[in-house]
């Protein structure tokens, strides 16, 4: 099987960390969206499980399940020529056994022809970590706030337990991550462990000195409507844009202007 050349690999991200060069991570969860982005230039395309609270509506990401995240991951990987799709693992996969793990990423991989998998988790779940690099599966490593266990965490809520956080970001290394995720801890914190580590870290409320970034896409382009975290800033206002026209859609159907003769047959 071919490869197309020009996709960003694992080796890639790991030269671009050895370079200075930063890594542009966003999430994706359909086709349209995710052709946009890798025709941007996104490095990384996330199938993030965030996908339960952005698209679903659930309040928590504990939701989705492993079939949703394969249906989503298999249309942004068809949709995504240059960049690395990368498919989260749903809650509880990860958590309960290493060979349940191993097969649900291997569905993963098979049935969305992604790049890799991310799993939530460090130091305790190391062993489900090594036994996906060693089924040949490339994988991230998502610490810091993991908001699958945002229940036992007591919410959304940065997580400055230093000691944890390198325990955490070195075991996945260790376990033979690819790159290592941290979700909302201080920026010092993270420069400690990016600076630690040989494989690039990505941040996201984690400050500037990650060797990449990621942001939930609609947060970014400010099409959500509700609550967004501090660590996000909105390059767009597409929300507002849309509602603009979709309000003069509903006026011109309503006065009679839509259709007018250039739409009609
Ligand atoms: O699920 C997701 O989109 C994520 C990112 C927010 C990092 O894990």
């Amino acid at each position: 099987m071919t490869q197309t050349p020009s996709r960003i690999n694992v080796r890639t991200l790991q030269a671009m960390k050895k370079r200075g060069e930063k890594i542009a991570m966003l999430t994706a969860y359909d086709f349209p969206m995710a052709k946009m982005l890798d025709q941007a230039g996104v490095h990384c395309l996330l199938v993030g499980d965030s996908l339960g609270m952005v698209v679903q509506g659930y309040e928590t990401t504990i939701p989705v399940t492993l079939d949703q995240m394969i249906y989503h991951g298999s249309m942004v990987s068809r949709a995504a020529n240059q960049a690395m799709v990368v498919v989260d693992l749903p809650f509880p996969v990860g958590q309960i056994s290493v060979s349940h793990t191993v097969e649900s990423a291997a569905r993963i991989m098979k049935e969305t022809q992604c790049q890799a998998v991310k799993m939530e988790g460090g130091h305790q779940q190391a062993d489900s970590i090594a036994a996906l690099v060693d089924a040949g599966i490339p994988t991230i490593a998502h610490i810091g706030l993991r908001p699958q266990s945002v229940h036992a965490l007591g919410g959304y809520r940065v997580q400055k337990d230093s000691e944890r956080l390198m325990k955490d970001a070195l075991a996945a290394q260790q376990a033979g991550a690819f790159c290592v995720l941290m979700e909302c801890v201080p920026a010092e914190l993270a420069k400690e462990v990016t600076e630690k580590l040989v494989v690039p870290t990505i941040g996201i409320g984690a400050g500037r000195y990650c060797d990449g970034q990621v942001l939930v896409t609609s947060d970014m382009l400010g099409w959500n409507s509700g609550y967004v975290p501090k660590f996000v800033r909105t390059f767009s206002d597409l929300r507002s844009e849309a509602l603009d026209a979709v309000k003069q859609y509903c006026q011109e159907v309503q006065d009679g202007s839509f259709p007018g003769p250039a739409e009609s047959f």
